[in-house]
């Protein structure tokens, strides 16, 4: 955490905002994280005129982690137009959650927390194998199941 220079990283996120495509909100957003081998990654929203399609900051994010080599992310800012701290959405928790080194650190606009904090109780990979049907054959499946 003492080890983690916030001050640049949030310079990525207002680099990568500054490259947002947000015609349609005018709600530009930078996001930047530190990977656990060091590299900083970044992304920014990009809009659509379909408005459902548009990409949060945190999807290209995702893909340039993976673009450059994978790894976890263990700190994670984001920034609105104006410079500011802003929370991630929702949907982008549960995004960042999949890519999480444990105890990920999040830079919120009520300070630092960690990943579990932002997402209690989060849904990801390990509960998918817990609670797998162990057997189809016999198992209680719905409609869209079969
Ligand atoms: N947005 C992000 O890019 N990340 C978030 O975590 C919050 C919301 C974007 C989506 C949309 O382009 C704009 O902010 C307004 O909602």
């Amino acid at each position: 955490m003492s080890d983690i220079n916030w001050d640049e990283l949030r310079q990525h996120a207002n680099d990568a905002m500054k490259r947002a495509y947000a015609p349609y909100s005018n709600f530009p957003v930078g996001v930047a994280a530190l990977v656990d081998d060091g590299r900083i990654v970044s992304g920014c929203n990009v809009e659509n005129a379909s408005y459902g399609v548009g990409l949060c900051a945190e999807c290209g994010l995702v893909g340039a982690l993976h673009m450059s080599g994978g790894g976890k992310l263990v700190a994670f800012t984001c920034v609105d137009g104006n410079g500011a701290v802003l929370m991630p959405c929702g949907r982008c928790r549960q995004l960042l959650y999949e890519h999480s080194a444990p105890g990920m650190i999040l830079e919120t606009v009520s300070g630092f927390r960690t990943i579990d904090q932002v997402l209690p109780d989060a849904f990801g990979p390990r509960e998918l194998d817990a609670y797998a049907l162990t057997d189809p054959a016999t198992a209680t499946t719905c409609e869209g199941c079969e």
